[in-house]
């Protein structure tokens, strides 16, 4: 499978330049002008039109069960999805509650992807428990080839970890030279938070919100931070929401601790007032951490342009409104959470941030695919445009106009966050290892293309 593609303007997260791309065997063999290419090979013009690196989501769920419901996708709908919107590559979290085995798990989160995925994925695997038994485990699951572990400082007696295991795991982590991704709230406040305002009879999917307060998020990411100070562990925050929690994470930084920060688009582009719309409207945006009053957006966007903020992500979780979200109707604690985003990310992030001018085109490929590439042991295979990387290809046409709505997305859920937003800018054609996978906004992909990407442990 060969494929030339002329006349774009090649855009990374470092360059900038005109140049034609030739791909063969699944990988980028040559860039250049005027390339001698055999006679037969398929041809893309991308004159007017920006080649960028396919954009890589480190951050989403696929196959979730979550308070009695499970996520709706597949990987034959969310890797479709992806691909729609320009992600080649999608890193999902494996989530064992407390009692299942993690060996288990881990083959039967790979065997939802295995042969149904048309975009490239790999994981991060959860650990909801740490001993001598979980250890050896995770010492094979990363032989596999998943060196990146997640935890959760938050939902209690599920997934949350002690303080003690946390330790433990870290110390392990920074042994075996693996990153360590956390969800950080502080699992206990949010219980009694939850308490105290269903008992004052405060039901609706808008307080949600009081039950996380920035101070909750705050104390948690100081929390994982400190562990990660003393064990000199390598640290990924996911999805900070907030002005509070990045501040903690740029105090860590100062001092020398070895930690990464993702947010996701949902926070960047919506605000906590989405949650506060009426006749349980609100629902739809139930996420954890909620999201937050507007100003701490300016502190997002802020973070992603100083490069304190590493990557966006989108935390996909969706659930449908009707029949999953409305399950919570008369108790916010029982909404299941997620916004779903998988196939919005890439466009909406160019809209609201570069088309606004609050990131540079640089920013926004390297906080939406190489940064990921880089802290996952992906790069240079992918995150990037040179030879010897994988062709996977986003032909963008950043003049596109488009309207998002759930009528006519892939992602398979009855409701969009973004309905009727307009947007700009699109995936026009997108390769994955130079298969043609969306051909003017047409889906061509197939089920079973998408490769599992092992990965190695890296010294950061
Ligand atoms: O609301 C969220 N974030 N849902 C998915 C589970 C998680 O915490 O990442
Ligand atoms: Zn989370
Ligand atoms: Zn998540």
């Amino acid at each position: 499978m060969s494929l030339l593609i002329r006349n774009g303007e090649i855009i990374t997260a470092t360059d900038r330049y005109s140049a034609d791309i030739y791909c063969a065997d699944e990988t980028i063999t040559r860039i250049g002008h005027d390339l001698d290419v055999p006679p037969d090979t398929p041809v893309i013009d991308a004159a007017g039109k920006w080649v960028v690196p396919g954009f890589i989501d480190p951050h989403v769920h696929i196959y979730l069960p979550f308070l009695g419901t499970y996520a709706k996708d597949t990987y034959e709908t969310a890797s479709r999805a992806a691909l729609m919107g320009g992600t080649t590559t999608l890193i999902e979290m494996i989530c064992p509650n407390k009692e299942q085995d993690l060996l288990e798990t881990c083959a039967f989160w790979q065997e939802q992807a295995a042969g149904r995925s048309a975009c490239d994925y790999t994981y991060h695997m959860g650990v909801p428990r740490f001993d001598p038994r979980v250890q050896a485990q995770l010492t094979e699951i990363i032989a596999q080839g998943i060196p990146s572990l997640k935890i959760f400082l938050a939902y209690k007696d599920l997934a949350h970890l002690s303080d003690a295991e946390l330790y433990a795991l870290l110390c392990f982590a920074k042994e075996a030279g693996v990153i360590v991704t956390g969800h950080c709230e502080n699992a206990d406040l949010i219980v009694a938070l939850q308490q105290r305002l269903l008992q004052d009879g405060k039901t609706g999917p808008e307080w949600h919100y009081h039950s996380r307060p920035p101070a909750v998020e705050a104390a948690g990411t100081a929390h994982f931070l400190a562990f990660a100070q003393l064990t000199e562990a390598t640290v990924y925050v996911v999805h900070l929401s907030c002005r509070e929690a990045l501040q903690a994470t740029l105090r860590a930084r100062q001092s020398g601790v070895r930690a990464y920060v993702e947010t996701v688009l949902p926070h960047l582009v919506l605000d906590s007032t989405a949650a506060e719309q009426p006749d349980f409207e609100g629902a739809k945006y139930v996420m954890s951490p909620p999201l937050r009053p507007a100003p701490h957006q300016t502190a997002l966007w802020n973070g992603l342009r100083q490069g304190f903020i590493h990557t966006v992500a989108t935390d996909h979780a969706p659930f449908d409104f009707h029949g999953q979200k409305d399950r919570g109707r008369a108790d916010f604690t029982q909404i299941p959470n997620g916004i779903p985003s998988l196939e919005e990310r890439v466009k909406l992030l160019y809209t609201a941030g570069v088309c606004q001018d609050r990131i540079d085109v640089h920013t926004w490929i390297n906080c939406a695919s190489t940064q990921a590439a880089r802290l996952f042991g992906l790069y240079p295979r992918k995150g990037t445009i040179q030879p010897g990387a994988d062709a996977d290809l986003v032909i963008f046409d950043p003049h596109h106009s488009s309207v998002i709505s759930a009528a006519t997305h892939a992602m398979n859920v009855d409701y969009s966050a973004y309905e009727g937003w307009p947007v700009k800018g699109r995936a026009e054609t997108v390769t994955v290892r130079g298969k043609i996978v969306v051909e003017q906004g047409r889906y061509t992909g197939v089920p079973g293309h998408g490769r599992f990407l092992t990965r190695a442990p890296q010294t950061f």
